[in-house]
C-alpha cells in the first residue's frame, strides 16, 4: 500500500482545492513518476479461457457511420458529458468503433435489446459514469419506444423509467460506494474529510429492493479517491486521504477491494437470482501540459496499443478482476450469474473520449482568461461509452444468441 500513501501525499502537497475529476487525475500523473511502469496485462489474462471471441481484445477502427443519436434526438444527455452541444470543435471522436479481433462488435438492435428485456427490470447501480452508461443505452431506445418517467430523487441522480411498449423498468440507482457511508459537511473545503465510510455495511439504496432486479450492472470507482474516516463494526479503524490524523491509512486500493468483495459476494449468495454484471474500472487520461499544474486531455485520436501510458487504474482493474473472479465462482454454485463488462483496456485506448474543457457550456465564449475546469474523466456522449453498451447488450443476449461470449471465468 505505500505506493497509495505516497500518492495521496503528492495529491494533498499539490492538489487539495480542485474539483475531484481534475485532481484525481493529477493523482495518477503523480503515480507516473513514483511508480515503475507495468505494462497492461489485459490481453494475457484472458487468454486463459477458450473462447470464441474475445470482446475485449481488438482494435479501434475507422467508422464511416454516424452516432445512432445526438443531442437533438436524445435529451438525456447530462451537461458535462454534451461535448458537441457544448461546443467540442473537433468531430473524429465520434467516429471509431471497436472491432474485437476474431469477430465483430454489432451496432444495437434496440427492438431487439428491448425484446429481450419484455417483463424485466434492470438496475444500473453506481456513479456518475454509471448514469452516462444508462444515458447512452436510453438514447440508443429512445427511436424505438416511447418511456415513462417513474421517479426522480430531488438530485435526479437516482431514477426510474418504465418502457410501457415491453414493460420494462430501468432503474438508477445512484450509490457511489456500494457500502455505507455518510457525507461530512466540511463547506467545500476539499483539505477536510469528505466522509464516513463502513466497510462491513451495504448501501441499503441498492440492497433494499434488490429483489426486483432481473439485471444489475455495477459501474463505480473514483469516490474512492476522497478523504475518508474507515469505519468497521462501528468503530473507528483507520482513514484514507488523512495525513495529519494519527489512524492507520488505508489505501484505495484496499478500501475498494472490501468494497467490491462485500457487494459481490452478496449478489452471488443471493436467494434473489440477478444477472449481475460488474464494468471494471474506466481510465482517466488526464495529462500535463505546459505547466506543470495545467491538466490537459486534448488529444483527437485514439492511442495505439503502444501509445499507451501508465495509467493507474491498471491496479483497481487487478483488484476488481480478483474479487469478480472469486465471487462469480460462488455465484456459479448458486445459480448467479455474473459477468465482467471489461472495459478498462479498450477505454484506455480513447484519450479523445473526454469532456476536458467541453463538460461545460461554450467554455470559452465570452472572458478569454476565465477558468475553465477541465474533465479528464467522464465521457463525452456520443463516445466511447456507446461501445460499452454495445458489449453490454452483447453480454446480456449471449444467453440466447450463444455465438460467441463464453461467461468469464466459470
Ligand atoms: C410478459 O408478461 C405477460 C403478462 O404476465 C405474459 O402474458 C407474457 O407472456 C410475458 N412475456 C414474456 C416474454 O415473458
Ligand atoms: C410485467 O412484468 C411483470 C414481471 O415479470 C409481470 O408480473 C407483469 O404481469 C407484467 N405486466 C404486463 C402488463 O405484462
Ligand atoms: C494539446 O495541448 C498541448 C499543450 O498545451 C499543445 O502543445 C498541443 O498542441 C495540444 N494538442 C492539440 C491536438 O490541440
Ligand atoms: C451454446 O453453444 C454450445 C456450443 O456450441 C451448445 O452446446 C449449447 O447448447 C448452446 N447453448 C444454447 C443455449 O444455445
Amino acid at each position: 500500500m505505500l505506493h497509495c500513501e505516497m500518492m495521496n501525499i503528492a495529491f494533498i502537497l499539490l492538489h487539495m482545492s480542485l474539483p475531484i475529476s481534475a485532481s484525481l487525475s493529477l493523482e495518477k500523473q503523480d503515480a507516473l513518476n513514483i511508480m515503475p511502469l507495468t505494462k497492461e496485462s489485459a490481453v494475457k489474462e484472458k487468454q486463459l479461457k477458450k473462447e470464441v471471441c474475445d470482446l475485449w481484445v481488438g482494435e479501434w477502427i475507422p467508422n464511416t457511420a454516424k452516432p445512432a443519436y445526438t443531442y437533438n434526438t436524445c435529451n438525456l444527455i447530462l451537461p458535462f458529458e454534451n461535448c458537441v452541444r457544448n461546443g467540442r470543435p473537433d468531430a473524429g471522436y465520434l467516429y471509431w468503433r471497436w472491432k474485437p479481433n476474431s469477430c465483430d462488435l454489432p451496432p444495437i438492435d434496440p427492438l431487439k435489446f428491448l425484446n429481450e428485456m419484455r417483463n424485466k427490470s434492470f438496475a444500473f447501480i453506481g456513479d456518475s459514469i454509471c448514469h452516462s452508461l444508462l444515458s447512452s443505452l436510453m438514447c440508443h431506445l429512445y427511436k424505438v419506444a416511447k418511456v415513462h418517467d417513474v421517479y426522480h430523487d430531488p438530485s435526479f441522480t437516482t431514477r426510474t423509467w418504465y418502457y410501457p411498449s415491453h414493460n420494462f423498468t430501468l432503474y438508477m440507482i445512484s450509490s457511489l460506494f456500494l457500502i455505507h457511508h455518510e457525507t461530512i459537511d466540511n463547506h467545500g473545503d476539499a483539505s477536510q474529510i469528505h466522509l464516513n465510510l463502513h466497510l462491513d455495511i451495504l448501501d441499503s439504496k441498492w440492497t433494499r429492493e434488490y429483489n426486483k432486479y432481473d439485471y444489475v450492472v455495477i459501474s463505480i470507482g473514483p469516490h474512492f479517491f476522497k478523504s475518508s474516516i474507515i469505519y468497521e463494526n462501528n468503530q473507528v479503524i483507520g482513514c484514507h486521504h488523512c495525513p495529519h490524523m494519527n489512524l492507520k491509512k488505508f489505501g484505495i486500493d484496499e478500501l475498494y477491494r472490501k468494497a467490491l468483495h462485500l457487494s459481490l459476494n452478496f449478489i452471488a449468495k443471493s436467494k434473489h437470482k440477478t444477472f449481475a454484471i460488474l464494468k471494471t474500472w474506466s481510465p482517466d487520461h488526464s495529462e500535463h501540459g505546459d505547466l506543470p499544474t495545467k491538466i490537459i486531455c486534448n488529444r483527437t485520436r485514439p492511442f495505439r496499443e503502444e501509445e499507451i501510458q501508465y495509467n493507474f487504474g491498471t491496479i483497481m482493474r487487478r483488484v476488481e478482476i480478483e474479487e469478480f473472479e472469486k465471487a462469480a465462482t460462488i455465484g456459479a454454485g448458486n445459480g448467479v450469474r455474473m459477468e465482467l463488462l471489461d472495459t478498462y483496456h479498450l477505454s484506455l485506448l480513447r484519450p479523445d473520449g473526454h469532456p476536458g474543457p467541453y463538460g461545460t457550456y461554450h467554455p470559452f465564449d465570452g472572458d478569454k482568461k476565465k477558468k475553465v475546469k477541465i474533465d479528464c474523466m467522464h465521457w463525452c456522449l456520443p463516445g466511447p461509452i456507446d461501445t460499452w453498451n454495445e458489449l453490454l447488450v452483447k453480454i446480456v443476449s449471449s444467453g440466447d444468441a450463444n455465438d460467441s461470449v463464453v461467461p468469464a471465468f466459470l
